[in-house]
This record gives C-alpha cells, structure tokens and sequence, in this order.
C-alpha cells in the first residue's frame, strides 16, 4: 500500500513539477568560498559600517563587538590568545578566512532577519570587524577583489591532521 501511494505521489511530482528558474536558483546559490569565488560585486569601510552595526548589530554583539550575557558572540579580541590556558575565540582571532566573515553575515544575520542586507552593507560592516579586530584601516575599501586578500591572524593556524587514516575495522 505504502509503495502504491509512494509511486503515485512521485508520478504526480513528475507531471506536476518543474525546473527551477534562474531566479530561484540564484536566490540560494550565495555561497562564497574561502577563495572569494561567489562575492557578488560590491564595497564598503569600516566608516560606513558604523551606521549599519549600530542600527542591525549592537542590539545582541554589543557596542563594540565585545558579546553579550554569554548568549551572543564575541566578535571582537583575543587574537593572540589562542595557545593560551584561555584562548577567546572571534571572527579575528581563530577565523582563517576573511570572506567566511562575509559568507556568515550574508546568509545569517541579524539574527532574527536574514538576508535582508544589501552587499555592500555586507562589505561594510565585515570591514568595521575586520577593523576592530586590527586586521584593517578604518577606510580600507573591502571589495570582492580586495576581501580575499586580506590575511586572518589565524590563516596558518590550521593544519592538517599528521595521524594516518584508519580504515573502520568490520
Ligand atoms: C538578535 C540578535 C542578533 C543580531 C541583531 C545580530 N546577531 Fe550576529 N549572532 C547572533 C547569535 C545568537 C549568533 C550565534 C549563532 C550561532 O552560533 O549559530 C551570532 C553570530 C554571529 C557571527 C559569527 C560569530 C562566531 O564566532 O561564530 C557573526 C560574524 C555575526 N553574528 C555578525 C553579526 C552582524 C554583522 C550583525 C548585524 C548586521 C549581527 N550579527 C546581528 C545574534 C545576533
């Protein structure tokens, strides 16, 4: 019985379907790699950003990126503190790519409305971070070409694991 409704509702899909449009496809085709392959074009500073975190940020990451009550994250500090007893993770100091700053913000914040900032928005208030995080001047344009040149603290903290691969014992 189950296979017979199984067939059926996937014989429906298939006269009822159809292909997805460009315009669909490229409303969740926003992934940007670690290379900056999939930026869309678009600047901003960390002067511009400003406005914006104020306004759509400050609310939950705090004044100046510092986190707040434990629930929202720090985006703000510790680099060099990663071999520390107490290493604090942000976006500046255990990030390794500057354009997953960008990706993250794009896709998910402000937290309770997403994919609601513009591009340049994005450049913007990824440069007040990368600022904040000594990582940049507070009037370096970030562009699609210029953000994946930027060079995390952490770029060459991750390495890959020496161990050799074990296969799964059956
Ligand atoms: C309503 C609260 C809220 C607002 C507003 C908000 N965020 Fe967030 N943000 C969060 C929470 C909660 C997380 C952690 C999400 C998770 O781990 O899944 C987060 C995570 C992040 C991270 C990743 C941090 C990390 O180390 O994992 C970045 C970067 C970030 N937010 C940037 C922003 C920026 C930029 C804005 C403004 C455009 C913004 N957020 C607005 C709540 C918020």
């Amino acid at each position: 019985m189950f296979e017979v409704l199984l067939l059926s509702s996937l014989l429906s899909q298939a006269v009822t379907g159809r292909p997805a449009s460009a315009e669909e496809i490229r409303k969740f085709d926003i992934t940007v790699f670690p290379n900056g392959k999939g930026l869309p074009a678009g600047k901003g500073t960390a002067a511009d950003g400003k406005e914006i975190y104020k306004a759509k940020c400050a609310e939950c990451h705090n004044e100046k990126g510092e986190g707040r009550d434990q629930q929202y994250p720090r985006l703000v500090g510790g680099v060099g503190s990663l071999t520390t007893p107490k290493p604090i993770k942000t976006v500046g100091s255990y990030w390794p790519h500057a354009t997953t700053v960008w990706d993250t913000i794009f896709r998910a914040m402000p937290y309770e409305t997403p994919r609601t900032l513009k591009p340049d928005e994005v450049y913007a208030v990824t440069a007040l971070l990368l600022h904040w995080n000594g990582i940049i001047t507070e009037t370096f344009e970030l562009n699609e070409k210029t953000l994946p040149q930027v060079k995390m603290p952490n770029r060459d903290g991750f390495i890959p694991d020496a161990r050799p691969y074990q296969k799964l014992k059956k």
